[in-house]
């Protein structure tokens, strides 16, 4: 884990209420792992007082540089948007968590994002790609402009259905993976963004005996376990008869789809 004041190299809108962010930290691209994320000081001043955690959208290929795909909520987004100019500096801690893990000898993997939570995702494909792993994007939002990451499939020549809220035959993003399970056999699904998708993901993921992890968003502060900011409630077996505390800026963002409480429900 590294503070660093990384260089902003750019920092633009991009569609919707989403925006790029790319800075040089090859202390934290380098060893970064899919999932993992960075905890983000805006401004110089008391406000706002905490970092603010932002997975790392993607990595350069000669992991000098790292990108965030943020979008802008509150106070700390907004700041980010206006604050962080090219040539200027980014105060970022990294690489946080545990990251996702492939299944050995994966051919086939299907990932499944809804909103911003779609930004965990392409670091996965690349090292997918790396490993010569096919991948199957299933990608949803509440309008067009708020789809991202499309580019990232298309990039590496992979399918990707996209599902825009009240549009096409099918009401969730989730059935599209459940019509292709019918035809394809995955290895493992990874999914982020959406409870009601990690509990879709799971079901359907459980039913045909594949593993499954998702990626957690929670408030946090320190970012690295130690203030128990983020604590929640997770499943210590299959038989979700006991359930421990974890903090998911330590044990996650990326849990095991089982581990998360209600997911079965
Ligand atoms: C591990 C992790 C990875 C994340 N990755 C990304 C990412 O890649 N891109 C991105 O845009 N966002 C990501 N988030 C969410 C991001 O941290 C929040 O959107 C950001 O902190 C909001 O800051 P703000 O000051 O603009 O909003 P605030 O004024 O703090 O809050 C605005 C709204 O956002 C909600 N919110 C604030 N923080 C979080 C949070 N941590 N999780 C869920 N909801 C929150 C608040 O409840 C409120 O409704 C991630 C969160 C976590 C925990
Ligand atoms: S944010 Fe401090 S323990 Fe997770």
């Amino acid at each position: 884990m590294h503070q660093l004041f990384a260089p902003v190299v750019f920092n633009h809108h991009v569609t919707g209420d989403y925006w790029l962010l790319e800075v040089e930290a090859p202390q934290i691209a380098g060893p970064l792992v899919p999932g993992q994320f960075v905890n983000i000081r805006i401004g110089t001043g008391l406000t706002p007082f905490l970092r603010r955690p932002f997975s790392v959208y993607r990595v350069s290929r000669d992991r000098r540089r790292l990108q965030v795909a943020y979008k802008v909520l509150g106070e700390g987004t907004q700041l980010m948007s206006k604050m962080l100019h090219t040539g200027g500096e980014c105060d970022l801690i990294g690489p946080l968590g545990h990251g996702f893990t492939l299944p050995p000898k994966a051919e086939r993997i299907a990932v499944v994002g809804r909103g911003i939570g779609i930004a965990a995702l392409p670091t996965l494909v690349d090292l997918a790609t790396e490993n010569g792993i096919e991948v199957h994007g299933f990608l949803s939002a509440r309008s067009r402009p708020n789809l991202v990451a499309t580019d990232v499939f298309e990039e590496h020549g992979f399918p990707v259905h996209t599902h825009v809220d009240g549009e096409g035959t099918f009401k969730l993003v989730t059935d599209h993976l459940s019509a292709a399970m019918e035809t394809l056999h995955f290895d493992a699904v990874y999914v982020c963004g959406s409870n009601r998708l990690a509990r879709a993901v799971h079901r359907l993921a459980e039913a045909r005996g594949i593993p499954s992890e998702i990626a957690m968003e929670q408030h946090m502060a320190c970012g690295f376990g130690d203030c128990h900011g983020c604590v929640i409630a997770v499943n210590t077996d299959r038989s979700c008869r006991e359930t421990v505390w974890r903090e998911v800026c330590h044990y996650g963002p990326v849990f095991q789809t089982w581990e998360v409480v209600n997911a079965s429900t």
